[in-house]
């Protein structure tokens, strides 16, 4: 993506550069542009050296040649203004076009995302917020500020949102919304089982692969509800619905009581569910010298399976399959046993799966069967949206 990020003078300022750095990083153009006060905080040839382009201030400067202003705003696909300062933002929302930034942004057909940072009382104050209102009202994506320590040292809203934050704002401002109306339930992760309340049976498990499906569905303007267990340590959206849970049992309360308040259209299974547990799990710790070596076990409920034969007939049911051999003949017949309409299937063992990104990975479903590009996390998560979304359409 073509992307130009409007710098403005705050202390914040020096954040930028973590911004533009990642930007870049992750493969896009960028082009900085900055305000006179900017230039003060931060020197225009750190982002000249981070973009490999240079940097423009005035209205009459030409870092992209002549008319730059009219250039960088037509090749811009977005825009970040990060920091936006009070200043800045009562300028923007007036349109008050008197240097390269500004002049930008008035001419950016693209979506823009505003990342205000200053004193919490300026930002409190009934000017600031009517600017954001006109700004947020122009179509602008204003993210934060944040609570925390200010410049000052006193603590307040005021602190620029993280680049993270910013990156993922963006994505959402520019992605098809190809999800919306679309109820999702999805579960992550392992669960844990304990034998007593110091010692569990569980599995290696990240939830990655769920946690991926709820943030790509939620950002293509699904709603996402999403059942995890224990494992799952990933900072998730703030839009989803989120349910904690421990054991494959709190899982499958969890997960009917997401189905039924949404109600959703599609479960995705992703989680790593415990297929047994302890029968008899102890409410003290059992001591080494006490207890013998085995350990009598109880399976647990399947979840998906139990989800499809109770809303088989309403809603897509979609599981994963992780098979140390042959994974499209066993995930095949796991699907039929299962009611499921889909399964993603995966190789793992020998060093592949559960937490890596490169393996192979196959979508086995009631319509077709393909093998997925790519197979990495990200390409297996879009690869099966893209087919909820047509597989949906067509019902
Ligand atoms: O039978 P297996 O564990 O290989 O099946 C994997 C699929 O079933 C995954 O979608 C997983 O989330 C789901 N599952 C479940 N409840 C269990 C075990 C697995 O929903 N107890």
């Amino acid at each position: 993506m073509h992307i130009v990020v409007g710098v403005s003078g705050g202390i914040a300022a020096y954040k930028a550069c973590e911004l533009v750095s990642r930007l870049v990083q992750d493969g896009h153009q960028v082009r900085v542009v900055m305000t006179s006060k900017a230039a003060q905080f931060v020197a225009p040839l750190t982002f000249r050296a981070l973009t490999g382009h240079a940097v423009g201030m005035d209205s009459d400067d030409e870092p992209e040649g002549p008319l730059s202003h009219v250039r960088l705003a037509h090749w811009a696909d977005a825009m970040i203004v990060a920091p936006a300062t009070a200043e800045l933002l009562a300028r923007l929302a007036e349109g008050l076009a008197d240097d390269l930034l500004s002049l930008v942004y008035l001419g950016c057909r693209g979506p823009v995302v505003m990342a205000p940072a200053m004193e919490a009382e300026m930002w409190a104050h009934p000017a600031t917020q009517r600017h954001v209102a006109r700004l947020t009202a122009d179509g602008v994506v204003v993210v934060g500020p944040k609570s925390g320590r200010l410049a000052s040292g006193h603590w307040g809203q005021g602190r620029m949102a993280e680049p993270d934050e910013l990156i993922e704002a963006l994505r959402d401002a520019t992605s098809v919304k190809d999800l919306a109306g679309v109820k999702m339930v999805v579960t992550a992760g392992a669960t844990w089982e304990f034998f007593d309340p110091v010692r569990l049976l569980t599995n290696p498990s990240t939830g990655l692969m769920g946690v991926l499906i709820a943030h790509f569905a939620a950002r293509r303007g699904a709603e996402v509800s999403l059942v995890y267990g224990p494992s799952v340590s990933a900072k998730l959206r703030p839009d989803l619905r989120g349910y904690p849970v421990v054991s494959a049992t709190d899982m499958l309360e969890a997960v009917e009581r997401a189905v039924r308040s949404m109600p959703a259209d599609v479960l995705v299974s992703a989680a790593a569910v415990s297929d047994f547990r302890p029968a008899r799990p102890r409410s003290e710790k059992a001591h080494k010298d006490n207890v013998g070596l085995t350990w009598e076990m109880q399976r647990n409920p399947d979840i998906i399976r139990t989800m499809a034969q109770r809303y088989g007939d309403r809603m897509l049911m979609v599981g994963f399959a992780a098979e140390t051999e042959d994974p499209v003949r066993s995930a095949t017949i796991k699907r039929q046993e299962k009611g499921l309409h889909a399964i993603v299937a995966n190789l793992v063992g020998q060093g592949r799966g559960f937490g890596d990104g490169a393996h192979e990975a196959w979508l086995i479903a009631d319509n077709g069967e393909w093998s997925i590009p790519g197979a990495s996390k990200e390409a297996t998560a879009t690869f099966l949206l893209d087919w909820i979304r047509d597989r949906l359409r067509s019902r």
